[in-house]
Order: structure tokens, then sequence, then C-alpha cells
């Protein structure tokens, strides 16, 4: 059966783009027809000048956010990734596999740490070494797909690369991964600035519609979202960013194809209205199931107990099997376990 891995970092309120890019895609898809695993990425938090309760709070928040959109237990396993030690004990390897010069062109790097030095704030190594990390929690998982928004796939580029050169020197030991995308709204651009992704980290709230916005909040920000200087709605990316992101979250919310959708509008103000009702009533539900689940914080630790259980048991082999191909000596009582499990004829 086909392996799919893909995670959120609890950096920030979730997004619409989160949402469309990737948390509906996991839900409605990949959840039904593969063995899916979904990881509340908290290390990866610790990259950016951080506040521990905040990342705590988000952790958790993000993990019932991503059983609020639908993410069901029973098909899928939702986990926390600093509760499963196999992807920092992975992503070590990983470094002596990668180069600084891949880690240093890596676009997501390049302007967070301008940002951050803009700031006048200093570059946290782990910042550098981040997509090393994610690597990890893809090759761990023997991921066959990575269900990501269109900002990650330099990342998993980089994961292919970092498999197939640690498979070709010291045999073969991880699954070659590739990144999977939705058809529409791979990159929800900032309803401000629609030439930037709307991202969580962000300051600019007025251009980013949260997963727990209120209604009327949401409707707000679309109904104020900046359009381009033309009249008529037609869907080009390049010459009308603006509108083409609208026409993007309508054909995601309703399933229709932007370009046809922006040919039954005369005017930007009409879309906007539909763009408002079409993500109240696609988000409803998760608010409806977020307010049930806030109620009961026992299942979601219950959910993510058992999700690290499952997540560990099925990293533990393979990040076992990479320390043993890169040269390290396996301890003692692993090479026991080892023997007798050959001598008994397991595995
Ligand atoms: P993160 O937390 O920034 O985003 C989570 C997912 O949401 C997608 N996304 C978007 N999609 C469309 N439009 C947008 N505006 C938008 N903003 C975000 C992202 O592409 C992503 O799929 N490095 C990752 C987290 C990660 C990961 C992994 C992902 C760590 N390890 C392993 C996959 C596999 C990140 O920062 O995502």
């Amino acid at each position: 059966m086909t392996r799919v891995f893909s995670g959120i970092k609890p950096t920030g309120h979730l997004t619409l783009g989160n949402y469309l890019g990737a948390l509906r895609q996991w839900v409605t898809v990949d959840q039904h027809r593969a063995d899916a695993l979904f990881c509340v990425v908290d290390l990866h938090a610790l990259t950016v000048d951080h506040d521990p309760a905040r990342v705590r709070r988000l952790s958790r928040q993000a993990a019932t956010l991503l059983l609020a959109a639908g993410a069901d237990p029973e098909l899928c396993t939702v986990f926390v990734q600093s509760h499963v030690d196999e992807h920092a004990r992975l992503s070590y390897l990983l470094e002596c596999v990668a180069t600084d010069g891949e880690m240093r062109r890596m676009v997501q790097y390049k302007e967070k740490a301008a940002r951050e030095r803009d700031r006048g704030g200093s570059v946290r190594l782990s910042l550098l070494t981040y997509p090393v990390l994610m690597a990890a929690d893809i090759l761990a998982h023997r991921a066959d797909e990575v269900p990501v928004g269109d900002d990650q796939t330099q990342h998993v580029e980089l994961t292919r690369d970092l498999a197939e050169r640690f498979n070709q020197r010291y045999g073969h030991t991880f699954t070659v991964p590739r990144a999977t995308r939705p058809e529409v709204a791979a990159r929800v651009m900032n309803l401000q600035d629609p030439t930037s992704k709307m991202g969580k980290s962000d300051d600019s709230g007025p251009g980013i519609v949260y997963l727990l916005d209120e209604p009327d909040v949401v409707r707000k920000k679309i109904m104020r979202a900046v359009t381009d200087s033309g009249r008529d709605v037609v869907y080009d990316p390049e010459e009308r960013p603006g509108v083409a992101n609208l026409l993007e979250i309508l054909a995601a919310c309703t399933g229709g194809d932007p370009a046809a959708l922006g040919e039954e509008y005369g005017s930007y103000g009409a879309l906007k209205k539909d763009v408002a009702e079409a993500v109240v009533a696609e988000l409803r539900p998760v608010w409806d199931r977020h307010r049930e689940l806030c109620a009961d914080p026992g299942y979601v630790e219950r959910v993510l107990r058992d999700g690290a259980a499952k997540a560990r048991a099925l990293a533990r082999p393979t990040v076992d099997a990479a320390y043993r191909a890169i040269g390290l000596l396996p301890p003692a009582v692993e090479a026991v376990e080892a023997v007798s499990e050959a001598e008994a004829g397991v595995g």
C-alpha cells in the first residue's frame, strides 16, 4: 500500500492556505487510499525565535484542527514529531549526507534568514539544517508520497536527493518519495498582497484567513481582498494575481475550474461575495468539530499518544537499518536480539 507522510509546523495559527494546499487533500483523499501519517512537526517550530508556551499551545491546536478537518484516527496516524525520537535520530545521519551548499540554496532558508537579519535577530543553525530534519521525517517512515503545497516542493526534491545518495553510498535503505500537490490552490496568496504566499508566520492579519477566524471576519477579509486594476473577471495569475487567487480559492471550495468560473462573473464584488460564502461553507464543519474536540481534550491526547506509538514502531526499523548501513556499531543488546531473531527466522 502507498505510504503517505506529511506535516504541519506549529509556528502560527493555521490558515486557509494550509487547509486548501495540504490538510484538505490529506483528509479527503490521502487517508482513504493510502497508509497515511500526519504529523505536527513541533521541532521545526524551534528554528525561529519562539515562545515555549505558545509552541505547546499551537501544537495542541494544530493537532485538534487536523482532527477537526477530518483526519480519522481509524484511517490514519496523527502524532507529534517530538514524541517520536526517530526523526531527530535520523536527522543527524542525513546531515552527514547533505552538504552545506545544498542547505544554503533552499529558498525558504534564504527568505527566512534575510527576514530574521532585517529584524536585527540572529539566524539559528537549525533554520539552515531544517530541510534535513524534514527529509528525516519523510524517510524515517518510508513515505512514497508527500502531499504538500507548492512552497515545500524544493524540500521534497532535496529529500529525494538525500535518499538516493544515501542508498547509493550505503546500500538500499530508504524509499525515494515524491511530492504531490492539490490540483488547485497549491499556493494560496495573501489577500492583501497577492504576489506573496498566505503564510501563518506572517504578521499581516488582514490578508490571511485563519482557520479559526469567526465567519464574519472571514467574510470581511475576503470582501476587502486586493483585486487588480482591470474590471473584468479573468483567470490570469501573471497579470491579475488578486483575481486569480480568489478564483483558485473558489474553485478549491466548490470543485470547479478557476478559468471557467471566471467567465461566470461580471464584477469583482459578486465574485468576492461568492468566494466568502464558499469559504464559510467549507470551514463550517471544521469549526463545529473543533468546538466539540475542544470540549474533549482527553480524546485528542489519546489520539496523539496512540499515534506516536504507531509511528515509533513504523520508523524504528528503518532508522536502525540506516544506523547500521552507515557504519555505526549496533548496541550489544540489539546485536543479540538481531542474532536471535535471525536464528528464529524472524524478518
Ligand atoms: P507548513 O507548516 O508551512 O505548511 C503546512 C502545509 O501547508 C502548505 N501551505 C500552503 N499551501 C497552499 N497555499 C499556502 N499559502 C500555503 N501555506 C502553507 C505547505 O506547503 C505544507 O504542505 N516544512 C513544512 C512542514 C514539514 C513537512 C515535513 C511537510 C516538516 N516536515 C515532512 C511534509 C513532510 C512546513 O513548514 O509546512
